[in-house]
């Protein structure tokens, strides 16, 4: 009897579950959804199963041959990161049917009212399950190592749709009396204004990945294998069809670096702007952000990205946790290789650079917990959402660079083809991944430092910044902004949003809050329709002490819920040294704090917490 995963209860002497059937009645005003999951284990089972469950309400469990209950044990109260294990008592069985309810503070579901939403008139829910909150919509063995198909059957109020990171069985259709079985009483489930869609995925994912979205919810086809979703209209879907129109040309690049794409299609979801990432991998139907689409095709880095996933994540993915460099590492590898294919050796070169610099903040952000700078950390009792950062993609990154220098770009890509090849629809630890390197590279532990790349804490001596014009020029023309200089309308003629954020992120500490003003006044980075340099912008802004964009700062967090703009700005603020900047965050928080997703709530939840 032992743990699989520091992050599951699942019992590493019990049978994994692979295959999952799912009935779910959505009830939007209750903000709940009624459901069953039928698990089928690989043969029948004696004894205790353990499931993952979270802010689920378990209402019987059964038997679906003979219809009698499975006895089963539910302590009453939960851990807030883990949850609580369902314990069900099987006796040579091998299916169990469970019957359950989730709850309006289920982590995974977002439920937005009509007037969060884009179109005014319809609700909109969507998930985000990654890394353990899929056990708060149903109970599972939520830990990566257990792979699984499933189906899903969804009761929906017309004229709502569903999409699902899975393919669609069949067309929308009325439901059926009787097929819910004990999951939902025919009363509510066969009502009038329902509607039932089904959908399959038939290839074994990890639980994280598991998706769906409904609402008023429109779609366009912007390549022959990929449709572009998302609610908000007409104009939204116009601008994301051309933000994406190069989708394919990367899946092609994709197939050309990793081998064939293996899930079919490649579908994109746009989602309101609380949607907590920049982009979510979930297989057939990555979700996204609408703040990538900005009219000028730098989306394509977070799709790319996200597209690299379909080979380094979902096909071979992290054992737990403690190996996700596996998965962001890898990917953020792959993500540049098909970026220097559709856009040029130069914008891949800029990306590093940005990625080089998170990572030596990343390293400050942690001086007084170096475990979390090491590739592979114990993350006993540490919950994932936390300690989210850079290090997992960034020195995953440079491991794998620096392997690539080491034995030259031709044989790194023919054992990259390789390790895909040999794990796909796998999930594997760094061991495995190591054992592989030396059995396929003789030699390479000689030549590089495996064990402290792996082991160790902070940036090895070998991992390298970017060689680039663009980027030497861009740091250069930072490091003179100390010496009162502000780079001139001819030497930022060309720049993009990305050429901005490494230069705003490379501007040296303690910035003068007169001159950042007088930068502003002239390229107005505050009021940029990029995020990512408004961001970087204010964040800046806010730690130097400059009070003039504290409206802008507020207007910004509550127009968008991607972490990776709360975190900065929340966290400037609870840094701030005046009094002022921390209730400004208190009272924005209280004020916005609905909008956002249950995980960024918890996210900022806890930034305030540790300044308070
Ligand atoms: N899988 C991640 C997002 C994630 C990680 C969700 C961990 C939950 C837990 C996704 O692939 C990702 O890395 N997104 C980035 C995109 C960027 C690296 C281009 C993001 O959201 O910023
Ligand atoms: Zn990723």
């Amino acid at each position: 009897m032992a743990r699989l995963d520091p992050h599951s209860y699942t019992d590493s002497s019990h049978p994994l579950a692979t295959h999952v059937a799912l009935t779910l009645y959505f009830d939007f005003a209750a903000r709940t959804i009624q459901g069953s999951a039928l698990l089928t284990l690989p043969a029948a089972h004696t004894g205790p199963l353990i499931l993952d469950t979270r802010s689920l309400v378990i209402h019987s469990a059964v038997d679906p041959l003979s219809g009698k209950p499975i006895p089963f044990s539910f302590p009453a109260s939960e851990d807030p990161i883990f949850g609580r294990p369902l314990s069900l008592s099987l006796s040579a069985q091998s299916a169990a049917l469970v019957v359950f309810s989730t709850t309006p503070s289920s982590s995974a579901l977002q439920w937005l009212s009509p007037a969060q939403t884009a179109s005014k008139a319809h609700p909109f829910v969507y998930t985000q399950c990654q890394s353990i909150h899929v056990r708060s919509i149903f109970p599972c063995q939520d830990t990566p190592a257990a792979r699984f198909t499933f189906s899903a059957r969804l009761n929906l109020p017309r004229p709502l749709t569903a999409v699902m990171a899975a393919a669609r069985a069949v067309d929308p259709r009325d439901p059926t009396a009787g097929e819910a079985g004990p999951a939902c009483p025919d009363a509510l489930w066969c009502a009038p204004g329902r509607v039932v869609e089904e959908f399959v995925m038939d290839r074994p994912i990890p639980p994280y990945l598991f998706a769906f979205a409904a609402g008023d919810i429109a779609a366009r086809d912007v390549g022959p294998r990929t449709r572009v979703h998302a609610e908000g209209g007409a104009a939204l879907l116009d601008a994301a069809a051309r933000e994406f129109a190069g989708a394919e040309d990367m899946i092609r690049a994709g197939e050309a670096l990793f081998g064939p794409y293996e899930w079919g299609r490649f579908d994109l979801l746009v989602l309101p702007p609380s949607f907590p990432y920049g982009g979510m991998e979930n297989p057939m139907m990555v979700f996204l952000t609408p703040t990538v689409i900005k009219g000028d095709a730098s989306g394509a880095q977070v799709v790319a990205h996200e597209l690299a996933h379909s080979w380094t994540g979902n096909l071979i993915t992290n054992k737990t946790n403690e190996h996700f460099w596996l998965n962001e590492g890898f990917t953020t590898y792959a993500e540049r290789r098909i970026v220097e294919v559709v856009q040029g050796e130069e914008r891949a070169a800029l990306n590093t650079g940005i990625g080089w610099k998170g990572l030596n903040e990343e390293m400050e952000r942690f001086k007084d917990n170096m475990e979390f700078t090491k590739l592979k950390p114990n993350l006993d009792g540490i919950d994932p959402d936390d300690i989210y950062s850079q290090v997992p993609y960034e020195k995953g990154f440079q491991f794998l660079w620096r392997i690539e220098r080491q034995i030259g770009r031709p044989s790194f890509d023919e054992f990259l083809k390789k390790y895909i090849a040999t794990f796909k629809f796998q999930s594997i630890d760094t061991e495995t991944f190591l054992e592989f390197l030396k059995a396929n590279v003789p030699g390479i532990e000689n030549q590089i430092d495996l064990q402290l790349w792996v082991e160790g804490t902070g940036i090895p001596p070998d991992a390298m910044e970017p060689v680039s014009a663009i980027y030497s020029k861009i740091v250069s023309l930072a490091n003179e902004f100390k010496l009162g200089k502000i780079p001139k309308e001819d030497e930022v003629a060309d720049w993009s949003g990305q050429e901005w954020e490494l230069y705003i992120e490379n501007l040296p500490k303690p910035v003068d809050a007169s001159q950042l003003t007088a930068l502003d006044a002239r390229y107005r980075l505050s009021e940029s329709r990029d995020y990512e340099v408004k961001v970087a912008f204010l964040q800046l802004a806010v730690s130097s002490g400059c009070r003039d964009y504290h409206g802008e700062v507020e207007k910004t967090l509550k127009q968008v819920g991607r972490m990776k703009y709360l975190r900065p700005l929340y966290t400037a603020l609870v840094h701030g040294t005046a009094e002022e900047e921390k209730m400004l965050a208190r009272r924005i928080f209280a004020e916005a704090r609905d909008c956002y997703h249950p995980i960024a709530q918890g996210v900022v939840e806890s930034i305030l917490a540790k300044h308070s």
